[in-house]
């Protein structure tokens, strides 16, 4: 029998987010788009004229098609676990946008359904997969800063309240969902970004000490939001070995989703996770007292000169990863990414149980860090993913 060199995946979820994915589809020959369902008619109609793909008419019509071999799950986070559920019982694999699910509960129900049907099941976000990351796992592993003593996570997208967000469009049209992202709260949507790359250098994460925060309940009171989630969260995430990150994540401050490793003999910056061909650079703590004295005088003049300069040499990435491929398609992250290793491993009887536990443990860490508002909470995490991806 020959096997086939591609594998067919089908969306169901047609919104904002559906485009970005449509758009960076083309870095991934592996992967070919069978055609799209959403609830919304106006919705899928629009994104399949758009696309130039298949409107399933009803989502029983997607998931009997045996061309399918991938449900991507598009829709909001509270229907998640219900779609995800739908495509293991119709006997799809599933890869699942951020969270998996929006309780411990249900994810846990996911994981148990899709290994007992011996399906593969995985989530966003990917970015543990970039480029840039994986530079970043490659120095650590090289002991490039020593033993690795501590990293500060950003994940701060700016004042997102005060932008004219009810202009925002997607290439079909779609309305970027403010309701949604602002009732589901930046932490649910955002810390993904930077846990998973977290657990992909230290391992598991064993502690998370949070306090979250609503500071700007109204912020959108033409939408008369139901119960937010919070706009602002500080975690501490504690991992193996006395690692211990601190991950701030807000839609307050100014922009800025770097990560910062520092280690017994020097620093290593990436500028931005949601790039995946973001710099990664390296400053190593002077070896003697006049190297250092030399480099602090250096640094004190350039970032009188030019503020936030990131000094440091850029390390070079690995090879293969394929962000060249991306650069057509005007876009710094690659959304298709994590969809076609859960592809390349189905076609190749590769393990999919990393990418599950991997996608459970980021979902209990996410939802440890949602704390409620105005609440300090300590959480032991129990989940523990097994290292995934060994190599690359
Ligand atoms: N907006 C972004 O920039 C962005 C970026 C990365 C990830 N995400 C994630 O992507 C997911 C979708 O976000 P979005 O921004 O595209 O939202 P959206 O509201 O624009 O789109 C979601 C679509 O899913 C459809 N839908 C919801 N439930 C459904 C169901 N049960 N069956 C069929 N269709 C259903 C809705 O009608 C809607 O068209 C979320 O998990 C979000 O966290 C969004």
């Amino acid at each position: 029998m020959t096997r086939s060199t591609t594998t067919g995946i089908a969306f169901i979820g047609c919104g904002f987010v559906a485009d970005l994915y449509t758009q960076t589809l083309s870095a991934h020959p592996g992967v070919r788009l069978t055609g799209v369902f959403d609830r919304d008619p106006a919705r899928l109609d629009a994104f399949a004229a758009y696309h130039g793909t298949r409107a399933y008419a009803d989502r029983a019509t997607l998931l009997a098609d045996p061309a399918v071999d991938i449900v991507v799950n598009l829709t909001n986070p509270s229907s998640h676990a219900d779609v995800t559920r739908a495509a293991l019982q119709a006997g799809k694999a599933v890869y699942s946008e951020k969270p998996l699910a929006t309780t411990l509960t249900d994810a846990l129900d996911l994981a148990d359904r899709a290994r007992a049907a011996g399906l593969g099941l995985a989530a966003a976000p990917c970015n543990h997969l970039s480029d840039a990351v994986q530079t970043l796992v490659m120095a650590l592993r090289a002991r490039r800063i020593g033993r690795p003593l501590l990293a500060h996570a950003e994940m701060d997208d700016g004042m997102i309240p005060g932008l004219r967000h009810g202009d925002w469009r997607s290439a079909s049209g779609a309305p970027w969902p403010a309701r949604d992202e602002f009732e589901t709260g930046c932490v649910m949507e955002h810390a993904g970004y930077q846990i998973a790359p977290l657990v992909s250098l230290f391992g598991p994460v064993r502690r998370v000490t949070t306090m979250a925060s609503l500071r700007l309940p109204d912020k959108a009171p033409h939408l008369a939001l139901g119960p937010q989630g919070p706009d602002l969260s500080f975690g501490v995430l504690d991992f193996d070995d006395g690692i211990t990150a601190r991950l701030t994540c807000s839609i307050l401050a100014p922009m800025n989703r770097s990560l910062r490793v520092v280690g017994e003999r020097g620093v290593l910056t990436l500028s931005d996770v949601w790039e995946y061909d973001s710099p990664v650079r390296l400053s190593l703590t002077g070896a003697g007292p006049g190297q250092r004295m030399r480099r602090g005088l250096e640094k004190r003049i350039l970032s009188r000169w030019a503020p936030g300069l990131m000094l440091g040499r850029r390390l070079p990435a690995p090879r293969g990863l394929g962000i060249g491929r991306l650069r057509g398609s005007g876009h710094r992250m690659d959304f298709g990414r994590g969809v076609a290793a859960l592809a390349r491993a189905l076609r190749t009887d590769a393990p999919t149980g990393p990418m599950l536990d991997l996608a459970i443990h980021v979902t209990e860490v996410t939802l440890a860090l949602q704390a409620t508002p105005g609440q300090p909470r300590v959480t032991e995490i129990t989940s523990d993913p097994s290292p995934w991806p060994q190599s690359f």
